[in-house]
């Protein structure tokens, strides 16, 4: 069969921040499978590049006092490290701020200009007239117009999900200087995408989608398509808009198109045909990994950009879904928002390229990294299974047998049955089922390790003339564990070279037919170590600890800011009167004196900790603007606070001196 010439893309990552787990899932994803499709005798080629322009990358520099071509510099080289360390194995890594990109971008704009496809028009917008720019939603902020919560940003409110024009906020202000924006107009430049309804209709229907996203893609179909606005105002970083002065590319129109300048790079530097891939009647195939989040970029704007300038589009893109750590979103607070730099300081990368092979599938799903389960799933089934197969073996081939295999390795037909496998494991793996994948890979695991439990080669070389019996065992567990290690070899490619100067031979799919016999190995070295509790506790608290202090938490759900804090109005109390509830096992009514002329009325779930006389006279601390909740009983207003552990329980009391309706700050 020809090869396959396959050009493989992973989204890019934006030049203003450091790499994260989540963004490793993809590149982990998709590094999987073009070294599966390399092993597979395919020609496959990996490029990817950082995403280098856009407003806020324009302001991290100024905020760091440096260029903005100086911070896009010093980011590609940090994630080129980190993607070395995970073993991301791109063929190209380039920069969106490159001349490549400079010349497609502007070539494939006056293409769909000259054939109709750019209007322009005025719009008006809000502009921040200290820092004398427009600002994109997400730099205005102010109360939303709904439920008033106080600093929401742009477009949509967080707390009670309103979506809203930036123009409707109240008291709006610039997220950069704090002033309050006016609306001026000014003309901009819109990719026409109503004019490729028609062949996006079909080109999202026709298998180049997961079906998923093309149903979620049909319904904005029915929404209708709108034109795209691709220009932005100076001041901006990115690329001039030619002819307009002071306008500049929108950084998402030539994001994408950075995926055809990292391959022109790569194509300059080995000398490959880059028309043959872009042309239209291309033979060669195209595949964009990217997150759910940016399908709308991916399976509109880009096959049309591509269409309108007579480029071929892609065979397909794939998306995959969030990740979630412990079942929750990545949040600085808890730790789980974790830098790739933070998990490689106690971590070997392989354990997470493992973990999300296991759990990654061709649907879009999130994907949960459960730190326990992370631990038990890699300690048990590569330290546990995979290793373990070599580990119980390769000491009798070495100090009994001259580290060689013996001469007939196949017993019974196990050999064969792990040989026979390869087809469906492939099969899991073009199909980026690689949950499926592992999962076969490790049932194989456990018959090698039955295998060797049966024959007990332990046993038999304590017996005589058995040498022959354990040198046979010793020496197909061997040769199961190198098929093992080859299936293997897309996820964990460190531990297969560690494999290959262990065993003197290269892993490769092909060469499985043939056992290895009379063949020397060399000494076993430890390959992995099992995860230990404590290096998932360092990679935690160090990422808590680096949180910056003036680090805006907004993005976790599980804090409150300061304006939340202070609406508690928190008081001590004397309780007047403690009774128990008729009907109620656990509560007790408690009148409590705030220094307001009434009292207030609060049911507490104390009674089985104390009794009611003994705390009639006790100053305690109540939270006194909870709304007043009906209960069964009648009206409680407020709540008493109690510290407990589920077995004892002791409500708070304020230090002497302290009286009744004092204010707690
Ligand atoms: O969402 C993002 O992180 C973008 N930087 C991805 C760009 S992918 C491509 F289109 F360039
Ligand atoms: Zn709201």
């Amino acid at each position: 069969m020809t090869p396959r010439k396959i050009l493989v893309t992973a989204a890019l990552p934006y030049a203003n921040g450091e790499i994260h787990l989540g963004h490793l899932l993809e590149y982990i994803q998709t590094d999987i499978w073009v070294r599966f499709q390399k092993m597979m005798g395919n020609k496959c080629h990996f490029v990817c590049a950082d995403d280098a322009h856009g407003t806020p990358i324009m302001l991290k520099a100024d905020e760091l006092g440096i260029s903005a071509e100086k911070l896009i510099a010093d980011v590609s080289k940090r994630h080129q490290e980190d993607f070395k360390e995970f073993y991301i194995d791109f063929s190209q890594y380039h920069s969106t701020h490159s001349p490549e990109n400079k010349a497609i971008l502007t070539s494939i704009y006056n293409k769909l200009n000259a054939a109709g496809f750019i209007k322009k028009r005025i719009i008006s917008q809000a502009f921040d007239p200290e820092k004398k720019m427009f600002l994109p939603d997400r730099f205005i902020q102010g109360d939303c117009p709904k439920c008033a919560a106080k600093e929401q940003y742009g477009d949509n409110c967080e707390v009670c999900g309103a979506t809203y024009s930036p123009t409707e906020l109240k008291n709006a202000k610039s997220a950069i200087s704090g002033a309050t924006p006016i609306t001026k107009n000014s003309e901009h430049y819109f990719f026409d995408l109503p004019q490729f309804e028609t062949q996006l209709k079909k080109w999202t229907q026709s298998g180049h989608l997961q079906d998923e996203i093309s149903n979620k893609l049909a319904e904005w179909f029915e929404q209708g398509l709108q034109q795209w606005d691709i220009s932005r105002d100076m001041p901006y970083f990115g690329f001039q808009i030619p002819g307009a002065a002071d306008k500049y590319f929108y950084v998402w129109l030539d994001a994408p198109i950075g995926y055809m300048a990292s391959f022109k790079k790569l194509c300059e530097r080995e000398n490959i045909d880059f028309d043959e891939y872009f042309s239209k009647d291309t033979k060669t195939e195209l595949y964009h990994f990217i997150g759910k989040d940016i399908v709308y970029f991916h399976a509109l704007f880009w096959p049309a950009m591509l269409m309108g300038a007579d480029y071929r589009t892609p065979n397909a893109i794939f998306a995959h879904g969030f990740l979630t750590v412990n079942g929750q979103k990545m949040s600085k607070s808890r730790g789980t928002f974790i830098q790739a730099k933070t998990y490689l300081e106690s971590l070997n990368p392989e354990y997470l390229r493992y973990y999300y092979a296991y759990k990654l599938s061709d649907k879009i799903n999130d994907i949960d990294l459960n730190f326990e389960d992370f631990k038990q799933r890699v300690n048990s089934d590569l330290v546990g299974k995979v290793v373990n197969i070599a580990s119980r073996s390769a000491g009798f081939i070495v100090k009994k047998f001259d580290k060689t295999l013996s001469a007939y390795a196949i017993e019974g037909d196990l050999y064969n049955q792990f040989v026979a496998k390869s087809e469906v494991i492939a099969k899991h793996y073009e199909a980026r089922q690689y949950s499926r994948a592992m999962r076969e890979i490790m049932q194989l695991a456990d018959q090698a390790n039955q295998y060797i439990d049966e024959q007990k080669p332990w046993q038999l070389i304590k017996q005589d003339g058995n040498e022959a019996k354990v040198h046979d065992v010793a020496s197909l567990a061997i040769n199961l564990f190198r098929v093992l290690m080859t299936y293997l070899k897309p996820v964990l490619p460190e531990m297969a070279k560690q494999v290959e100067q262990f065993l003197q031979v290269d892993l490769n799919w092909q060469d499985l037919k043939h056992p290895l016999t009379k063949h020397k190995i060399n000494k076993f070295k430890p390959l992995m170590l099992r995860i230990e509790d404590e290096q998932i506790e360092q990679v935690i608290s160090a990422s808590k600890s680096s949180i910056q202090p003036n680090e805006n938490t907004k993005e976790d759900d599980n804090m409150i800011q300061i304006d939340d804090f202070t609406k508690i109005d928190l008081r001590v109390a004397k309780i007047v009167k403690a009774q128990a509830v008729d009907g109620a096992d656990k509560l007790l009514q408690l009148t409590l004196d705030i220094g307001e002329p009434e009292n207030r009325n609060v049911f507490a779930g104390i009674k089985s900790h104390y009794k009611p006389e003994d705390l009639e006279g006790q100053l305690t601390v109540m939270v006194a603007n909870l709304a007043p909740r009906k209960m069964q009983f009648g009206i409680s207003e407020g709540m008493v606070l109690a510290a407990g552990d589920g077995k004892s329980l002791h409500i708070l009391a304020p230090d002497s001196g302290a009286k009744a309706g004092m204010k707690i700050s």
